[in-house]
């Protein structure tokens, strides 16, 4: 009683009755505080134990954000890679485009050209050898002559290669083999390789179908794309020649490691008398020449090269389906 007398608590709940039913009051307050401490402190520990459960959650969902906003990263550059690319592919499509209709157009009006001029070309040819014939004619009319016949042959060369594929010449239709026309073109230009000690590997694949070609116009297809292959080597280079049959096409295959295309040329190589070889060497009407006969057998020509490394050339043959 000597503490409580002096404690405040006894103070303010002291009714002035009994010293019991004042104790019995401050120990009833005494047990419900402790009820209400004891509630708080389950509550405490419910929120303690819902914040540590937030913590974790919200670190794994933290976890998860980073890894999502990573993947959404890789996605993205996957996406532009690809639109990248995408975008390279439709614009050297559209570059394709543009060189194939162009070509078309100049092979047609060369084709009407030449026909146009073959006539009266030989005609002329002709005078000017009667006119050479003539022993008495002086010297230096001799030489006039002789350089307006060098013109002359000149002009008929470029006329006959054009004529070759334009459909004047009257075509020989064969069933023919690719391997056969393409061993028949190394072997008319065999001294060119000897003389270069070009190393020749070849992989032709032995059960191609026949198809029905002019094989004459054909072997000069590959005559013209060897003679590249083996002008653009050094001494002992390599020219690799494949040919397969693959989803209803015959497709050969020519790969040197020459001096390769610069790439702002590889545009225009199929262009008329587009050339890099020094004058006299090349006309520049090979492969104008080739992509034109190619037309005529639904067949396609493409060209890979990278500067310094080689060129990859590509032609491919429709086999129509037997019915
Ligand atoms: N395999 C190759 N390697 C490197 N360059 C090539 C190759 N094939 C073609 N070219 C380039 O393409 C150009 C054009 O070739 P194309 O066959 O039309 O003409 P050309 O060979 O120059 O002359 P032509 O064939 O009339 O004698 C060549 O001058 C050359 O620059
Ligand atoms: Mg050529």
């Amino acid at each position: 009683m000597e503490v409580c007398i002096n404690c405040h608590v006894y103070e303010k709940n002291n009714n002035n009755k009994d010293w019991k039913s004042t104790l019995s009051l401050i120990s009833e307050q005494f047990n419900n505080f402790r009820k209400k401490i004891e509630d708080e402190h389950r509550n405490l520990m419910e929120n303690q134990k819902k914040l540590q459960e937030f913590k974790i959650t919200s670190s794994y969902l933290l976890k998860e954000l980073d890894k999502k906003s990573h993947e959404v990263l890789v996605e993205r550059e996957n996406l532009e890679i690809k639109v990248k690319e995408r975008t390279k592919e439709l614009e050297s499509l559209h570059t394709k485009l543009i060189q194939t209709s162009k070509i078309a157009t100049i092979g047609r009006f060369s084709a009407g050209i030449a026909h146009e001029i073959n006539n009266p070309l030989g005609a002329i040819l002709n005078y000017a050898r009667t006119l050479l014939a003539n022993p008495e004619i002086k010297k230096q009319n001799r030489d006039y002559l002789e350089l307006i016949l060098k013109g002359l042959f000149r002009i008929e060369s470029i006329v006959r290669q054009i004529l070759s594929y334009s459909g004047y010449r009257k075509t020989d239709l064969q069933l023919s083999n690719i391997n056969h026309i393409i061993k028949d073109a190394i072997d008319f230009i065999h001294y060119k390789q000897y003389e270069k000690e070009i190393k020749l590997k070849l992989a032709l694949e032995k059960s191609l179908p026949s198809i029905l070609l002019d094989s004459s116009q054909i072997q000069q297809v590959f005559i013209n794309i060897i003679n590249n292959a083996i002008d653009a080597m050094e001494q002992k280079g390599e020219l690799k020649i494949e040919t397969f049959y693959k989803n209803g096409m015959i497709v050969t295959n020519f790969k040197d490691k020459g001096k390769g295309i610069k790439k702002q040329d590889l545009g225009k190589i199929f262009d008329p008398f587009f050339t890099t070889k020094e004058v006299g060497k090349g006309t520049g009407l090979g492969l104008f020449i080739c992509y034109n006969i190619l037309q005529l057998y639904e067949g396609s020509i493409d060209i890979n090269s990278k500067k310094g490394e080689g060129t990859e050339v590509i032609i491919t043959f429709l086999v129509p389906e037997k019915k």
